[in-house]
C-alpha cells in the first residue's frame, strides 16, 4: 500500500483496493439481497460508490442494465475485471459523485452500499440520487450508524460520516416515500475486512410520483 497521503476519495480508495483481493468480497450487499424480490430483470440500475463492483455485477447477473460509478480508478478496473470473468456487461465509470452530472429520471433502481462521504457533501449527493430515479423508482441504501464506532473496526472513523435515521429522513423524505428505515444490529458477512457485528441503517424508499 502506498504511503502517499490521499487527497481525494479516489486516491484514498485506490490505496485500499491496491492488491488483488476483493476488500468487500464478491457477494452482494445483504440489504440489497434481502430485497431481491423487488428487483426485476427489465430494470435499469445505478450503483454509485460500487467500489470493486460486487453489487453492480450481481444486478447485471440478474439481467438488469447496470451502470456503476466510483471515484477509484483501481476499484472500477476491478469491477470491470469481475464482470468480464462472469461474461456479463457492466457500464462501470470512474466518477467523483461530488462533480457528477446526473441523468434525471433515468433509473428504476439505485443501490447505495456503505457509501460514506464528507458531511458537507452528503445531502447534495443524496438529492442527486433521488433525482436520478424515475418516479416510482426504488432506492436501497445501507451504511454504518454512529454506534458502529463502538466495535472499533470497519467504516469511517468519524461519526459525522455515518448515517442516522434522522439524516436520511431529512435527505430523502421530501422527494421519496420512505417504506423502511431502521437502525439494526447485524452480522456482516461480506469479507474478512467487512465482516462481523455491525450497527447499520437500512433504507428502502421510492421516488414520489409527480
Ligand atoms: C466502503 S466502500 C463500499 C464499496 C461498495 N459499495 C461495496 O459495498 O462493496 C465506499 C466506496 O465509495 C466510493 N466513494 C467514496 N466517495 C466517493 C465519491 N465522492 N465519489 C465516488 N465514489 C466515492 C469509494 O471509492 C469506495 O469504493
Amino acid at each position: 500500500m502506498s504511503s502517499k497521503p490521499a487527497n481525494t476519495p479516489g486516491e484514498f480508495w485506490d490505496q485500499r483496493y491496491a492488491d488483488d483481493n476483493y476488500v468487500f468480497g464478491q457477494e452482494p450487499n445483504q440489504w440489497m439481497a434481502a430485497n431481491a424480490a423487488l428487483i426485476q430483470p427489465d430494470m435499469k440500475a445505478l450503483v454509485p460508490g460500487d467500489g470493486e463492483g460486487r453489487n453492480g455485477v450481481w444486478l447485471a447477473q440478474q439481467g438488469l442494465q447496470v451502470t456503476t460509478l466510483d471515484a477509484s480508478a483501481v476499484g472500477v478496473a476491478k469491477a470491470r475485471k469481475l464482470a468480464a470473468a462472469q461474461s456479463i456487461s457492466l457500464d462501470a465509470r470512474i466518477v467523483d459523485l461530488r462533480d457528477w452530472d446526473l441523468e434525471p429520471d433515468g433509473y428504476d433502481l439505485l443501490v447505495s452500499a456503505f457509501l460514506h462521504v464528507n458531511v458537507d457533501d452528503r445531502s447534495d449527493i443524496h438529492r442527486k440520487f433521488a433525482q436520478s430515479l424515475k418516479p416510482g423508482g426504488l432506492l436501497l441504501l445501507e451504511g454504518f450508524a454512529p454506534d458502529h464506532l463502538g466495535y472499533g473496526r470497519g467504516g469511517p472513523s468519524v461519526k459525522e460520516m455515518m448515517f442516522t435515521t434522522d439524516s436520511l429522513r431529512e435527505d430523502f423524505g421530501t422527494m421519496m416515500n420512505i417504506e423502511h428505515l431502521e437502525e439494526a444490529r447485524i452480522e456482516l458477512t461480506a469479507s474478512e475486512r467487512h465482516g462481523g457485528p455491525a450497527v447499520v441503517i437500512r433504507l428502502r424508499a421510492r421516488r414520489k410520483l409527480p
